[in-house]
């Protein structure tokens, strides 16, 4: 697959409480688990942080935070009153899920913002990540973004899809699962947005900083960028 092609994702532009759209928020909830990202997330968490939490952690295109919380509850069984920052332009994150993270020790906040201008404001986390958000923007917004969490954050950390034979033979295969057409629809356009080799790295701000790029096995692309 050559360039990245970018096409407005459905999901983007339903309502949060439209059933297509719990729907295909249901099959992303499955699909983190069937491609590993749970996994990979909670075992970087880990490593990371030497079993220590993150004392702000922040997420970009949140979405419904039940992914996250899953794997945060895993990571650290006692988050000890660190702040999680859920940012979503239409965040649709349950009152179970936000008690959930609250009982496992987590001060938790929704923004419902564009991300842009939730980075250009004053927020600060010693960590942002992304789980199948970065793909959304053209290059030139990726840079603007990066340069924006770059000074708000030591490190950022990312998930995305890989734009890849393989991704699109895991799409294929999507009916299998049951996942509705606005899954189906926006799985394909995501793996065409998708990146591969060091794209992300190139684009993030140079001076100071160490990026690390690679395949995350099947189907998916991991970056992440640490201040030095
Ligand atoms: C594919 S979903 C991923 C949700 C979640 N990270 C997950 O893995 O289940 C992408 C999310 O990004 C959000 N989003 C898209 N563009 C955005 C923007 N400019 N600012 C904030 N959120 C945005 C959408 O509302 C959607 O919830």
């Amino acid at each position: 697959m050559k360039a990245r092609r970018l096409t407005p994702e459905l999901l983007d532009e339903l309502p949060p409480d439209d059933p297509a759209a719990r729907h295909s928020r249901r099959d992303l909830f499955a699909l983190n688990a069937i491609m590993g990202h749970r996994r990979a997330w909670c075992s970087w968490l880990r490593n990371e942080f030497g079993g220590q939490q993150p004392r702000i952690l922040a997420e970009l295109g949140a979405g419904d935070g039940a992914a996250t919380a899953e794997m945060l509850l895993a990571a650290f069984p006692n988050a000890n009153g660190a702040r999680l920052i859920l940012v979503d332009r239409q965040p649709c994150v349950a009152a179970t899920t936000i008690r959930a993270l609250e009982r496992g020790g987590w001060e938790v906040c929704v923004e419902a913002a564009d991300v842009f201008e939730w980075l250009e404001g004053s927020c600060q986390a010693d960590t942002i990540c992304a789980n199948l958000f970065l793909h959304h923007f053209e290059d030139a917004m990726l840079a603007r973004l990066f340069a924006l969490a770059s000074r708000a954050a030591t490190r950022f950390a990312a998930m995305e899809p890989r734009r890849s034979f393989a991704g699109l033979l895991g799409v294929a295969a999507l009916p299998l699962m049951d996942a509705n057409p606005v899954t189906r629809h926006d799985a394909r356009v995501s793996v065409e947005a998708g990146f591969r080799d060091r794209e992300l790295s190139a684009l993030w701000p140079r001076d100071g900083w160490r990026c690390e790029e690679r395949r995350a096995f099947p189907f998916s692309h991991w970056f992440c960028a640490r201040r030095e």
